[in-house]
């Protein structure tokens, strides 16, 4: 008898949430209490009440919207999975061994984006991205590595032994209404494929939406989708319980 492949997790990405307090909130504590809105937390703690399998937040260098204070929030009180997306940088090294998230995402990061553009060069700077590995491995915390769906990314990623990848589904979802939309298409299912034949768990995130996310989940091998702006932008019209169940009901 064949069974049927286990559903797609779905990982929230929160940051959004927090993009909307910042519009107003830059500089006030954000110990005020409802006057502070709208709180990551409480969004978080939503998303898992209505199915999200885990929540991503990523504390930027710049901390344009998260602040370090929502990471701390979000991790003792929510109850499914943080997964803490960061820079390569010593700060945030040293955030995630003390803050001890269930995974940490590694993305380049850059001041100038909006958000993550690209994926992570892992081929080109294997020495200091392999000690990063290697010291969330010894803390019991699992690593992602957000990277293309270019084989010499993927190839590098299981050389560090990193246990998770995330592959950028951004360059698909931006030729979505375009020709080249079943090429990408194409390199994420083969990126997917290699990245499991060489032992990889495979996540995929950016730009995936109420649309696309059709095709996306016809990828093979998928355990977790991380999506963010979709979400958080269609729960302005019909609330985040809503929100999330009808991304999660693309997963089942
Ligand atoms: N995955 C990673 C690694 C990201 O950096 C982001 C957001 O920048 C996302 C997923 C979510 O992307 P989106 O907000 O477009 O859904």
């Amino acid at each position: 008898m064949s069974q049927s492949p286990p559903p797609i997790l779905l990982g929230v990405n929160v940051d959004h949430c927090a993009t909307l307090r910042q519009a107003r909130y830059r500089s006030h504590a954000l110990d005020h209490g409802d006057e502070v809105e709208p709180d990551p937390l409480a969004f978080a703690l939503a998303c898992e009440a209505a199915g999200a399998d885990g929540i991503t937040m990523h504390l930027r260098e710049d901390r344009r919207h998260v602040q370090d204070s929502d990471v701390q929030r979000v991790r003792e009180q929510m109850t499914t999975r943080l997964n803490f997306e960061m820079a390569c940088t010593p700060e945030m090294v040293a955030y995630a061994l003390r803050l001890k998230p269930h995974s940490v995402c590694l993305v380049p990061e850059s001041r100038e984006e909006i958000t993550t553009e690209g994926g992570l060069n892992v081929a080109g700077k294997k020495e200091r991205i392999g000690e990063i590995v290697a010291a969330m491995t010894e803390a019991g915390i699992t690593t992602s590595l957000f990277i293309d769906p270019d084989p010499v990314q993927i190839e590098a990623a299981a050389e560090l032994r990193s246990p998770w990848i995330e592959l950028h589904t951004g360059a698909y979802a931006n030729a979505y209404y375009h020709a080249g939309r079943a090429r990408e298409l194409e390199t994420l299912r083969a990126g997917a494929e290699m990245a499991h034949q060489l032992g990889l768990t495979v996540n995929a995130g950016h730009g995936i939406n109420y649309t696309n996310i059709a095709e996306v989940v016809t990828l093979p091998h998928l355990h977790e989708l991380n999506i963010g702006h979709s979400i958080v932008s269609r729960a302005l019209f019909v609330g985040i319980a809503t929100a999330v169940k009808e991304m999660k009901a693309f997963l089942l």
